[in-house]
């Protein structure tokens, strides 16, 4: 398969340094360009990020001296991947979008265009088709928010099996779902944020696009309602969420976990390089999931549930934990790209 020459818009920050990573080497996509703001335009990537590279292993070698160029649409390659900040995302998007280029991106800004998929990609495969009704001549890919990501597919089995009435969240997020510098360390050490400004809402209403039917005339959002808690605690990496969910159709506790552990998709089918051979991993410990202990399982794409149990209010409730730099932004979008040159879209 000739490799795909792609681009990094963002790709100084918390997400844009997790793209550099999970590209290195990629049997499908050959990084070409790095894009950020005029802060770090000029500069060699190493220097960009001097300081602000927060990722345990160094620099991959092959982005060290490459040159960030600024967010114009006039990169070297088919596609971009972004890691743009919202406040800027929307109208560079549209650009890259209207001269050509495919954009895959993490930014809230296109979520809920109609025409634009939210995808994920084990989850909605087919809402794909949407990019037929894209008048560009490049197309627009969405991921959903970090912290819905795991929850989304673990409710994608219930919901196909059971049926879904509703659903409650409580959010534990972690510092890097906020970018850096994020959260100053005064306010977080030893401490529990209970409000993260705009989350709430995208918890709500993001799951149902992405579960959502492609009908006639586009997506359907799901028929059910979420009712979500988010806050900010002191652990690094890694979003935790417990959830409890009420069912359409009676099951039991094995019935439950069985949907879940078993659950594939279409990037598990296909093999594709960044899907996990499981989306979700179902554990029995009455202590787990847990940041420290799970977080990398699946390198960082699988999405760990534990606890599972009746709930005497709703039917079930259980813990779910995923990497929010990873499955909840870089790896999702990875994988979005990959299933898209798998169905030869790119
Ligand atoms: N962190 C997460 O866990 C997570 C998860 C899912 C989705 N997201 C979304 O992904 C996006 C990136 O998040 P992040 O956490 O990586 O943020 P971040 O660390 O603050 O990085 C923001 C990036 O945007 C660039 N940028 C800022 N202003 C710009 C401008 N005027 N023109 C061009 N580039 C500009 C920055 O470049 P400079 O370095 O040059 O300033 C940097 O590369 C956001 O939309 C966020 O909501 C984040």
């Amino acid at each position: 398969m000739e490799k795909t020459k792609v681009g990094v818009l963002g790709a100084t920050g918390a997400v844009g340094q997790r793209f550099i990573q999970l590209l290195e080497g990629h049997p499908y996509f050959d990084v070409t360009e790095l894009a950020a703001s005029e802060r770090s335009a000029g500069k060699p990537y190493r220097e960009a990020v001097e300081g602000r590279w927060k990722l345990s292993a160094d620099i991959p070698e092959y982005a060290r001296e490459m040159v960030v160029k600024g967010c114009k649409a006039d990169l070297d390659c088919e596609l971009v991947f972004g890691a743009l900040d919202s406040s800027v995302a929307g109208p560079i998007e549209t650009a890259f979008a209207e001269a050509g280029y495919f954009v895959v991106s993490n930014s809230k800004n296109h979520r809920f265009d109609e025409d634009v998929p939210l995808m994920s990609a084990e989850v909605n495969p087919e809402h794909l088709k949407l990019l037929e009704r894209q008048k560009t001549r490049g197309k627009i890919v969405t991921n959903s928010n970090c912290t819905i990501m795991g929850v989304t597919i673990t409710l994608k089995p219930l919901l196909d099996k059971f049926g879904l009435e509703g659903v409650m969240l409580f959010s534990m997020q972690a510092i890097s779902g906020a970018g850096y510098p994020g959260v100053p360390s005064m306010d977080i050490q030893g401490n529990v944020i209970p409000f993260i400004g705009g989350e709430e809402e995208k918890c709500e209403i993001e799951p149902l696009k992405v579960l959502g039917k492609l009908g006639e005339k586009g997506i359907e959002n799901a028929p059910f309602k979420i009712s979500s808690h988010c806050n900010r605690v002191p652990v690094y990496d890694g979003h935790t969420v417990c959830v409890s969910v009420k069912l359409k159709e009676k099951a039991s506790v094995e019935e439950f976990k069985k949907a879940m552990a078993e659950f594939k998709g279409e990037p598990q089918k296909l093999k594709l390089p960044s899907a996990p051979e499981r989306p979700i991993i179902v554990r029995e410990e009455p202590d787990r999931p847990q940041p420290r202990l799970d977080l990398m399982e699946g390198k960082g794409m699988a999405t760990t549930v534990g606890r599972v149990r009746e709930d005497p209010l709703m039917d079930f409730k259980y813990v779910t934990l995923s990497h929010n730099t990873i499955r909840g932004a870089a790896g999702a979008a990875v994988l979005n790209a990959e299933l898209m040159k798998a169905r030869g879209l790119i």
